[in-house]
């Protein structure tokens, strides 16, 4: 969460860091800062709200600055809470979370120092302001007060061509060309054709200095070496090609996703990890969120084909739940950023306990491709909109692939994959019906997903997407599960929407259909079995191609991602950047 960026050199700052902010506001955007330093004279700009709120800091001369756009953690989104934070002659911006702020911020003022904000961030410039020393020793300094996770980069009056930066459990990038020195919380914000571009490790340093090469250094301050990631600029660069939401295009884009991403586990450069999949004996799934869904799905694909105890967790539990990691388990962390806190430090607990990491990440380079002994990727090409949507389909495609090698490896089967891409098509044009059924959400109380068997977690998903940007209350259920409680809820106001794929299961979801309609509910079908589409208490149903059951969330999905995106259109939100959220979550 947050976005860092900065930037020295022969350029003018002030559009460089927009710019940067611009293509971070994926990771937060309550509000927004810049700081430029002309003359040893460091001019800062914050407003509450959007990158686009800053746009008269366009026109700061100077030629060395920093840059964030802010989800807030500690305090308020507001102008006084935005970054960066001076202190004397120390500007700072920083992403992530100070745990021992309170205490930090107490011994501070205890020295008679002022805050200006709430945040936990503004200590850090105190720290370092209050160290000796140059820059660089002076935050190495600081660092060594700070518990938690940080990413920063800090300005200093006192050497006014210099910036440091230094990270721990967040990620930070440095580039550089012939016009300047770049730093950034993520690599598109700085990617550009020619660029080179060094990923930092946690506990190191580097200092970019206008003029000169970036330097790096240890957590001890001994020079390292780094070498240029190879990364490619073109793909980076986002646009709505046409579309009027960068959601709408990725949930057309999830054909491409899930095509580019199903792999070929046997071949060549995956055959070590197939060996491990094959020889596994448990397996742990950790993700957060939509990604979690995509580990349900995975782990019921292995329970059914593999047979396999498999168990999914969510990752923020299993870190602190003392997880037994028995000898031969492979853990799946899977999230598309690769940088979700929760999962880095789920998989971290899980390798320090003997399991070999499979990363499924949709990010190159991700610190959780990192701190992985296997990396599978997921083709779906930059995900803007808040809102997981070909990232969910792609991780299936991954998922499912891994279960059949796990089933392969036990003498077992998993049905193929290859029908699921003409399905997917199909799938994504049928989608579109679900936009006559809005008037029917847009004022409702709540919203119910029901469904059974894999039905189940693509309802899940449904809930979460039409929550997250609709902001409707709504729950995915089990269809089941409904009668023991939750049908108290259940009145006219309240729209069903269940969830039929799977014809052994058919009639019990039906079941519930019948429940609902009977408490006063409007109910809509999403289904590809053509007999439950003669329920006269249906209002509305959508008829999918024919698919394995237990894959089915690979296309059940697209009409709920759909669902969302044009119900939160009726209601006027923002589809691309719900209220609250970010896209990576890099804080605990
Ligand atoms: O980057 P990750 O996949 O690790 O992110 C996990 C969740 O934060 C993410 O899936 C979130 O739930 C989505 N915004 C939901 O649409």
């Amino acid at each position: 969460m947050c976005g860092i960026v900065g930037y020295v050199g022969e350029r003018r700052a002030a559009p460089i860091l927009l710019d940067g902010l611009q293509r971070l506001e994926y990771r937060g955007y309550d509000s927004a800062g810049i700081a430029v330093m002309r003359g040893g004279q460091i001019t800062v700009v914050r407003r509450k709200g959007r990158v686009k709120g800053l746009s008269e800091a366009r026109s700061l001369e100077g030629k060395i600055g920093i840059g964030h756009t802010r989800w807030a953690t500690h305090g308020a989104p507001s102008e006084r809470n935005a970054h960066p934070h001076v202190c004397g002659k120390i500007c700072i911006v920083h992403n992530g979370i100070i745990e021992n702020a309170a205490a930090l911020r107490t011994a501070c003022e205890a020295r008679g120092e002022l805050f200006a904000s709430d945040t936990d961030s503004e200590v850090i410039a105190h720290l370092i302001a209050a160290e000796k020393g140059d820059l660089l020793h002076a935050v190495r300094a600081a660092c060594e007060r700070m518990v938690g996770s940080y990413a920063v980069a800090v300005l200093s009056q006192e050497e006014p061509e210099t910036i440091v930066c230094t990270r721990r459990a967040s990620p930070l990038v440095v580039g550089c060309d012939g016009d300047g020195l770049y730093v950034a919380s993520d690599i598109p914000a700085i990617a550009a054709k020619g660029r080179k571009v060094y990923v930092l490790e946690d506990g190191e340093f580097s200092v970019l200095r206008q003029g000169r090469p970036p330097r790096f250094y240890s957590g001890a301050l001994l020079p390292v070496e780094k070498t240029e990631i190879d990364y490619d600029a073109a793909e980076d660069v986002p646009a709505k090609g046409g579309f009027r939401h960068f959601m709408k295009k990725e949930i057309a884009e999830v054909p491409e996703a899930v095509s580019r991403s199903l792999p070929d586990l046997r071949k060549g450069e995956y055959s070590a990890l197939y060996e491990v999949l094959c020889q596994t004996k448990y397996l742990h799934i950790v993700a957060c969120g939509t990604a979690y869904h995509s580990g349900l799905c995975m782990n019921y694909v292995t329970h059914r084909f593999a047979r396999l105890p498999a168990e999914a967790y969510v990752a923020s539990e299993y870190r602190y739940m003392d997880p037994i990691v028995p000898a031969d388990t492979l853990l799946v962390a899977v999230s598309q950023s690769g940088e979700t806190a929760d999962t880095l430090a789920a998989a971290a607990l899980a390798k320090e306990r003997g399991a070999k990491v499979l990363a499924v990440t949709n990010v190159p380079y991700s610190s959780l491709e990192r701190l992985s002994d296997f990396v599978l990727p997921t083709y779906a090409g930059r995900e803007i909109a808040v809102a997981a949507t070909k990232s969910f389909n792609a991780q299936l495609a991954v998922l499912y692939a891994v279960a059949g090698a796990v089933a392969a490896g036990r003498g077992l089967s998993a049905p193929p994959l290859a029908p699921l891409l003409p399905a997917v098509r199909e799938a994504l044009a049928m989608a579109e019906q679900v936009r006559s059924w809005v008037p029917y959400f847009v004022g409702a109380k709540s919203v119910f997903f029901l469904g059974r068997g894999a039905d189940y977690f693509a309802a899940l998903e449904g809930s979460l997407k039409l929550k997250e940007i609709s902001y409707l209350p709504s729950e995915g259920y089990p269809a089941g599960e409904l009668k023991h409680g939750t049908l108290a809820l259940v009145d006219g106001r309240t729209p069903v929407v269940a969830i039929v794929t799977d014809p052994v299961l058919a009639d019990k979801t039906m079941n519930a259909v019948h429940e609902v309609y009977a408490r006063g509910a409007a109910v809509f079908l999403i289904t590809n079995v053509p007999e439950c589409l003669s329920c006269a208490e249906v209002t509305a149903s959508v008829l999918l191609p024919k698919c394995e059951p237990a894959y089915s969330p690979m296309i059940t999905s697209l009409p709920l991602q759909m669902l969302a995106y044009y119900v939160a259109i009726a209601r006027g939100n923002d589809p691309d950047k719900p209220r609250n959220l970010a896209k990576s979550v890099t804080v605990e």
